[in-house]
């Protein structure tokens, strides 16, 4: 039962879904606020549950687009069945899956969002990269942390969320994948990270990241 926020499956996960959605509510517009959907962009989210955010982001705009990840059955039927995301399904592309890695190309995304979800990515690090590697130079990000208190459950899965200091670690992680991070008004007792993605790392073998001793090397 402690592990349903993680994986809402079944009769049970259906219920928690309907009482997680009703409190999610504040959630879903901060993102959506802060995501600003414009006219033919792309977006992403990791962990959409029953879609609140997802049906809110289609709704915005009819020209935009909204994929996603969850790793739980359940959701994945709920959130596409919801009316919203079933009438634009030409729009949604609603997977199950992980935080890690992502099946979509680099550069792909305007903007991402990931609401009460980092705390079960085992890997932050390498979620965080991936993130990065799928958002376009300039690409928005919204993180909303559920607030573990002092004393985070030691079952969760992300090292980040059981340090204590989620928060800081979390802005560490992304200023380290290039994105610059604000901290937001929380909703209700969640932190908000706002993050705009920067260029991504230049290409081994870029001309500009081998010393010039080892071009001298390769031309002689
Ligand atoms: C507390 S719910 C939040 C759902 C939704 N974001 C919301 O705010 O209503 C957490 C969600 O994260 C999903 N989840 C769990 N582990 C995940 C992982 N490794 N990658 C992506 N999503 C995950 C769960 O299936 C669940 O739908």
């Amino acid at each position: 039962m402690r592990h349903l926020p993680m994986h809402p499956q079944g009769w049970a996960g259906r219920a928690f879904g309907v009482l997680m959605e009703r409190l999610n509510r504040p959630a879903y517009a901060a993102a959506a606020h802060l995501l600003a959907p414009r006219e033919d962009e792309h977006f992403l989210e990791i962990g959409f549950g029953t879609g609140g955010l997802v049906a809110r982001l289609l709704s915005a705009n009819p020209t935009v687009r909204v994929a996603g990840v969850d790793p739980t059955s359940t959701m994945v039927r709920v959130a596409s069945t919801r009316r919203e995301v079933a009438s634009a399904s030409h729009r949604a592309d609603l997977r199950e899956g992980r935080d890690a890695p992502l099946p979509w190309p680099d550069a792909h995304f305007h903007g991402a969002a990931a609401l009460h979800s980092f705390q079960f990515w085992p890997d932050p690090a390498a979620s965080v990269a991936e993130i990065a590697r799928v958002l376009v130079p300039g690409g928005r990000l919204v993180l909303i942390l559920r607030d573990h208190g002092k004393r985070p459950p030691a079952w969760l899965p992300n090292d980040v969320s059981r340090s204590g200091d989620e928060v800081r670690a979390a802005r560490n992680l992304l200023a380290a994948s290039g994105f610059r991070v604000r901290l937001e008004a929380p909703v209700g007792s969640s932190a908000v990270l706002f993050a705009i993605a920067g260029e991504p790392p230049p290409l081994d073998g870029d001309r500009s990241t081998v010393p010039p001793g080892a071009i001298q090397e390769h031309s002689r």
